[in-house]
């Protein structure tokens, strides 16, 4: 079924961050739903994450309802067993696998702390997910979520315009930044946004990662834009920091940078959430200025890479 009311509208082909990933258990499943389908995933006696729709091929019930057993989710409804290749490997009433009867699997790899997703056509999938060499598996971090009810398209756009600044955040980070700075430019690539502010920089990489750098090596801000479905992206929000190292100070800072990144990320919901239409792709008679330079290239890119169509099932 295509999105009611939105034909045309696609999602991105690529890997994206979309759990994070100490929400996976192996003795639970966990009910989500990503580019407009229902999901379930938990992880294998390895350790390993496993996605799945989340309907049993016998009868449809939900997965997630049911339970971790015999390395397997067992349907809550007859109790069939699914293992992480998604095959079934025990019937009740036969007492026999059935290796025909299968639920989809959904392509998914666990790094730097995520789950990542692939959405598009299987010959196209990269072997690596993308990331900012920045961020290594040393850094500390505190991490948010947050509900937005738009199109992931606007999500991202709010982070590539820098003319928002001292109208959204007139009271937190934006308050004196100049936006007829003309040697403010972006960097637009294939694969990546960027942009020089000056104090730092910040970077998109498509499909779905952004990073803020505040103090090189030492402070920055981390997006991941995750799309549900055509009305609702969840933003799930690191602040990493190395500059204090003490255990129980840093646990105190990084609380204190949940709140600020909250009320900073509030701040731009307001006005986000009341663009039409949510999908930017479908904003024709937006009239885009020079600091939208980002924004339209981003529009163009994402259409490019659109090949496979976002489904909701
Ligand atoms: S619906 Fe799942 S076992 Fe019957
Ligand atoms: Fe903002």
């Amino acid at each position: 079924m295509r999105w009611e009311g939105a034909a045309s509208v696609q999602l991105c082909d690529g890997w994206y961050a979309a759990i994070y990933a100490n929400k996976l258990r192996r003795d639970r499943p966990l009910a989500l739903r990503r580019f407009g389908k229902d999901l379930v995933a938990w992880r294998d006696n390895d350790g390993r994450a496993v996605v799945m729709e989340d309907a049993c091929p016998h009868r449809s019930a939900k997965l997630s309802l049911g339970k971790i057993q015999n390395n397997a989710v067992v349907c809550p409804f007859h109790g069939f067993e699914f293992g992480n290749d998604g095959r079934c490997t025990l019937v009740p009433e036969t007492t026999k696998a059935a290796p025909n009867l299968r639920c989809n699997l959904i392509p998914s790899l666990e790094r730097n702390g995520f789950i990542w997703l692939f959405h598009g056509e299987p010959g196209s999938m990269n072997s690596e997910p993308p990331w900012f060499d920045e961020l290594n598996d040393r850094f500390p971090y505190s991490q948010l979520q947050s509900e937005w009810t738009c199109h992931i398209t606007r999500c991202i756009e709010n982070q590539l315009d820098y003319a928002h600044l001292p109208f959204v955040h007139t009271n937190t980070i934006g308050g004196d930044f100049d936006v007829t700075n003309q040697s403010i430019k972006f960097d637009l690539r294939a694969d990546f946004i960027k942009l020089d502010l000056g104090t730092g920089f910040f970077c998109f990489k498509f499909p779905n990662i952004w990073m803020l750098e505040i103090l090189p090596k030492k402070f920055y801000q981390f997006i991941a834009f995750v799309p549900v479905d055509e009305n609702n992206t969840l933003i799930l929000l690191r602040a990493y920091q190395s500059f204090v190292t003490v255990p129980g100070l840093r646990n105190i800072l990084g609380a204190i940078l949940k709140v600020q990144s909250s009320v900073i990320l509030n701040q731009d919901k307001r006005v986000v959430l009341s663009q039409t239409p949510r999908n930017s792709l479908l904003a024709d008679e937006e009239k885009l200025y020079r600091s939208d330079d980002g924004i339209a290239y981003f529009r163009q890119v994402w259409q490019e890479k659109s090949k496979s169509e976002f489904k909701s099932s």
